[in-house]
């Protein structure tokens, strides 16, 4: 095989960007390590794709530094940065042949055209569409076209693959296909990505990190399963994944876990900073459990919605904590709209965040 990739880490030290008066990213700081698959995920306008650009050099920091492979890079213009690009419009020439357009990176940056041509192949072997080069771009599907896409980003052998929302022009189900083969490329050849997208199922399904942007800022930076399991705050427990936000009374510590009455139940979880008081707890729809037995907790609700959704019912549930989104599993074991029952909470489900 003759492309070769050296994964390069990703540094941003107190990274700024001004567009005149608004500020599209506000002090940022983090670390991308070689080899790894990391997302940026926020809503729409958080400056994710600011924060990609500025990696790519097509946007410069206002203030800050940025290192790809411990190279201040700061100052140096795209073309003489060894990453690339996958953009969520694919953006191949129309006019060209699949394999030309692999190649076309390739000979504007003076490869031989021989060699190019060759890895261009390579190329398109990687992404299985070692067939297909001679056909048109409007020859294939949405789903191969943004193959092509990858494929051509991937000949260039960068330290690092950056790519926008590469699958927000596939419909659902082939959506998922195509992350599984971005995050199995990306782990089989070693590469360092960074990886946008506003879909949190999608950040949490490939990513090694997650960096999750909100504001112009990170909100939090883990694991997808730190992310999910112990969000910091109200915004990210709602963001990834559903949560109830519900309040509790901290009354006592012991160890790392936190004793908390919430309506008479008492639940325990992992305590981050909280001494007593008021605390608030992100409560996923599956932890919170339904009893029949109006009498079976101190904590008692009524059902005001109940949908079959074949592997799953769900429910509101009005309760002196307020509204619950509820999801049950149990499906055999369906709650009666109108009907008074008791709740309480897997700790499973339980996390304690910053109101
Ligand atoms: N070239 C630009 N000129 C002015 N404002 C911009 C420019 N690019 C981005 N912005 C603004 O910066 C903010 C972040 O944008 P962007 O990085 O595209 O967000 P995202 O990709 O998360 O949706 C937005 O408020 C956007 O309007
Ligand atoms: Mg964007």
């Amino acid at each position: 095989m003759s492309l070769d990739y050296k994964a390069g880490s990703v540094v941003f030290e107190k990274v700024s960007k001004h567009f005149g008066n608004v500020t599209a990213i506000d002090d940022i700081s983090f670390t991308i390590e070689p080899g790894q698959l990391v997302t940026l995920l926020g809503p729409s306008g958080c400056g994710k794709t600011t924060t990609l650009r500025m990696i790519a050099g097509l946007e410069h920091p206002s203030e800050g530094r940025i290192l790809i492979g411990d190279k201040d890079v700061t100052n140096l213009p795209a073309t003489d940065r060894d990453v690339s690009m996958v953009f969520q419009s694919y953006a191949l020439f129309p006019h060209m042949s699949v394999a030309e357009n692999v190649a076309y990176g390739l000979t504007v940056s003076g490869t031989r055209k021989s060699e190019a041509i060759e890895k261009a192949l390579e190329g398109l072997n990687l992404v299985g569409l070692a067939d297909y080069g001679k056909r048109l771009p409007s020859e294939l599907s949405g789903g191969q076209q943004q193959r092509v896409a990858v494929a051509r980003a991937l000949v260039l052998e960068p330290e690092v693959l950056l790519l926008d929302e590469p699958l927000s022009n596939l419909d659902a189900k082939l959506r998922r296909h195509v992350r599984e083969e971005i995050r199995d490329l990306q782990q089989q050849l070693g590469l360092t990505a960074v990886y946008v997208t506003h879909d949190q199922e999608e950040a949490l399904a490939v990513s090694d990190q997650i960096i999750v942007m909100n504001k112009s800022v990170i909100a939090q930076q883990g694991t997808p399963r730190e992310l999910y399991e112990l969000p910091a705050s109200a915004f990210i427990a709602d963001f990834i994944g559903d949560a109830n936000l519900i309040v509790g009374e901290l009354e006592k510590r012991d160890g790392g876990l936190a004793s908390i009455n919430v309506g008479g139940v008492e639940v325990k979880v992992p305590h981050r900073e909280q001494t007593q008081g008021q605390v608030t707890l992100a409560v996923r729809p599956d932890a919170v459990i339904l009893h029949q037995d109006a009498g079976a907790t101190a904590l008692a609700g009524e059902v005001t919605h109940a949908s079959y959704l074949g592997n799953q019912i769900q429910y509101t549930i009005a309760s002196e904590l307020g509204e619950l989104f509820v999801i049950d599993y149990r499906v055999d074991q369906p709650m009666v709209k109108g009907s008074s029952i008791a709740l309480d909470f897997n700790a499973r489900g339980l996390a304690l965040v910053a109101a």
